[in-house]
């Protein structure tokens, strides 16, 4: 095992400007030394359909997906909140992920959510529609501290640059709080 550990940043949003890929920035900008994270693409994926998981070949979007969550040691999920739930694409990356069943790369990975939005309450339904899923899928979810982002759509410099002071400061936190939490739920084998 290496002192740094791999983490995957899956991005909720497929926007090019949007604000939760700034978050994801700022996780990585101040995440410990300890974690390497990197945003891993789900833009691409083909929707999930257990048909073309029986055939052969099977999408190499899907094959390359899977490969590489494979490697990671744990996993957060940066993502807005579309009609009080997650983006389609979270859900088929997530769908993809989960199967061919008893394959599933995500089971006993430690992961965290972060939730953003424009508007008040920062993408409470998303986090917590997120938070179901996970618990089927055996994924560990950091707890506390809860990360609903509101007004996203303030925090950035014209650069895209986290710009709000205090809530670069919660996301370091937050990270730290992700990186001790790691090494207490990452499975001995
Ligand atoms: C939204 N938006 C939204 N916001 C929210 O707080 N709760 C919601 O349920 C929804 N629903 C919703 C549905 C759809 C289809 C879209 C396109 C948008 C607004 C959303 O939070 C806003 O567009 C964010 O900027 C999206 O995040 P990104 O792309 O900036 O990361």
């Amino acid at each position: 095992m290496s002192n740094t550990r791999d983490i995957a940043v899956i991005v909720g949003s497929l926007r090019k400007e949007s604000f939760n890929r700034k978050i994801a920035l700022t996780l990585i900008e101040t995440a410990p030394s300890t974690l390497k994270l990197e945003i891993v693409e789900i833009g691409l994926l083909p929707l999930y359909n257990p048909d073309v998981d029986d055939a052969s070949p099977l999408p190499p979007a899907w094959v390359e997906f899977r490969a590489r969550m494979q490697r990671a040691e744990g996993v957060i999920f940066v993502t807005p909140e579309y009609n009080r739930s997650v983006p389609a694409p979270l859900k088929n990356a997530i769908d993809v992920g989960s199967r061919p069943y008893g394959k599933s790369i995500w089971s006993r990975k430690p992961a965290a959510i972060v939730s953003g939005s424009p508007g008040a309450i920062g993408g409470f339904g998303a986090n917590h529609h997120l938070r179901q899923s996970l618990v089927f899928l055996d994924m560990p979810a950091l707890q506390q501290p809860e990360a609903y982002i509101s007004g996203v759509d303030k925090l950035f410099d014209a650069s895209g640059s986290m710009s709000n002071e205090s809530t670069r400061e919660f996301l370091g936190k937050f990270m730290h709080a992700y990186a001790q939490w790691l090494e207490r739920n990452t499975p001995s084998s």
